[in-house]
């Protein structure tokens, strides 16, 4: 077998600043589009953000269809409600006004109307057939109203498989936004646990990438429309990670204690989009494949913030950060150096480290954890030492992901992790 020896680097332009929403309508005419179809969730939907984005679009003389029936967290079933409604409207553009879901909801559509084809034809393999995209999508504006995912600047859509209870996803570089307008207006209103799961979602994408595998422990691609989206770390990828760490830290309470820190929210913003391009080329690892059985298998479960989703729901960034201690005590021996570099942009004194890179790590995001005011462990969100068995299968097949971890993980050592994830503190 030969390694891979070349890395790609892909990002989508970045227009930031307070009120530039309301250059949406400049930004699609530039790009040629008559008809947009703006996605967004019901929640969002009366939102001014919205109305300033229709306005906008209108004054350019676009004509405009808004489609507001995003699910939180999307499903299959979600998805192919909103390809249908793209499929039967002819859009030459797509404007996303929301969080990961819709944005990732957007690029779903924009696909599968542009390209149709079978639904599991696109979706990552051993779950779909991973069928690379045919050609370049229909311009995609993201603006994002958390901080956040950062699928403004990836080429990932994430779904919940209802028929499997397990997250999966497509992924490929044309379905990454051409533009992520980012504006700190729009994330004024979001409800403090909402601020703290997607900020701990952007910390733990930036840690992930920067420890994932080097791209070059990756096996070579057969050609070169086979090399994936999710690469491994390589050094560009490292450099916005390991900014984003150190934002996330820096503004992530101040996000939570005071919603009117334009500055801190700002920055938060920032980071998601940095921690973005982190990861949408480097990948995650074990937090985030061992996250998806945990959404998916969710009991009774409804943080505060979250009641108007109206069912029960284990936020995508809090179920990434339940496993990320666990994860990064076990992984820490791979590469100790990086795992302690990541623990220092945190803020950690690693002066004192003593080789322990792995419990320095876990300390410092557990900190951070409690102070954002996240449940102590899986057990806390309803999951018992029973349970372990069904979260290591829901994690198997998450490969696009578990094989970027830079220490394999067996069944045993997946079991172990959910085990260790239980009680935190
Ligand atoms: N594509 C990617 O690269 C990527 C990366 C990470 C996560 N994801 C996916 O993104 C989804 C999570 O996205 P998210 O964390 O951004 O949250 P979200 O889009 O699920 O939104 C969470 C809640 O916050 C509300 N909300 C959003 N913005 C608001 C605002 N400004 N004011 C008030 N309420 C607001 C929404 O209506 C919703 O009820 C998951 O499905 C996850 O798997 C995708």
């Amino acid at each position: 077998m030969s390694f891979e020896s070349a890395f790609v680097m892909d990002t989508s332009s970045i227009k930031f600043g307070p009120g530039v929403t309301r250059e949406v309508g400049y930004e699609m005419k530039r790009l040629g589009a008559t008809l947009v179809l703006v996605v967004t969730d019901p929640h969002l939907s009366n939102s001014e953000m919205i109305d300033i984005t229709l306005k906008a679009l209108r004054e350019e003389g676009i004509d405009v269809v808004l489609y507001d029936q995003v699910r939180v967290e999307p499903t299959d079933q979600s998805f192919k409600q909103a390809i249908a409604f793209a499929s039967a409207g002819n859009f030459d553009g797509y404007v996303a006004v929301g969080g990961g879901s819709v944005i990732d909801t957007a690029k779903a559509a924009n696909l599968y109307a542009t390209y149709p084809a079978d639904f599991l034809d696109y979706v990552n393999p051993p779950i779909g057939r991973g069928v690379p995209v045919p050609g370049a999508l229909k311009p995609l504006i993201a603006i994002p109203t958390t901080a956040g995912t950062g699928s403004e600047t990836t080429g990932v859509a994430i779904f919940d498989l209802l028929e499997m209870h397990a997250k999966t996803g497509i992924a490929h570089r044309a379905l990454r936004p051409v533009m992520g307008i980012i504006d700190p207006h729009n994330t004024r209103t979001l409800a403090p646990m909402v601020a703290a799961c997607s900020g701990l979602d952007v910390l733990s994408h930036a840690i992930e990438s920067l420890t994932a595998i080097p791209f070059s422990q990756r096996p070579a691609p057969t050609s070169p429309q086979l090399r994936p989206a999710y690469q491994g770390a390589n050094p560009i990828s490292n450099v916005w990670s390991s900014r984003a760490i150190e934002m996330v830290s820096e503004n992530i309470i101040k996000v939570i204690q005071d919603p009117e820190d334009d500055d801190a929210r700002g920055q938060m913003l920032l980071a998601a989009a940095f921690a973005g391009i982190g990861f949408g080329n480097a990948g995650v690892h074990l937090p985030h494949g061992m996250s998806y059985p945990v959404s998916g298998m969710v009991r009774s479960y409804i943080p505060e913030g979250y009641e108007h989703v109206g069912r029960p729901i284990i936020p995508h960034g809090m179920s990434v950060i339940l496993n990320a201690p666990a994860v990064f005590r076990f992984t820490a021996s791979a590469n100790p150096k990086v795992h302690l570099h990541a623990a220092k942009l945190m803020g950690a004194d690693i002066s004192a480290a003593d080789g322990d890179a792995g419990e320095v790590l876990a300390t410092a995001i557990i900190q951070v954890m409690k102070k954002t005011g996240m449940p102590n462990g899986l057990k806390a969100v309803g999951f018992t030492e029973a349970d372990v068995e069904v979260l290591a299968e829901g994690t198997l097949p998450q490969h696009r992901v578990t094989k970027l971890s830079p220490r394999p993980a067996s069944k045993d050592d997946l079991k172990q992790l959910f085990l260790d994830s239980m009680i935190l503190w």
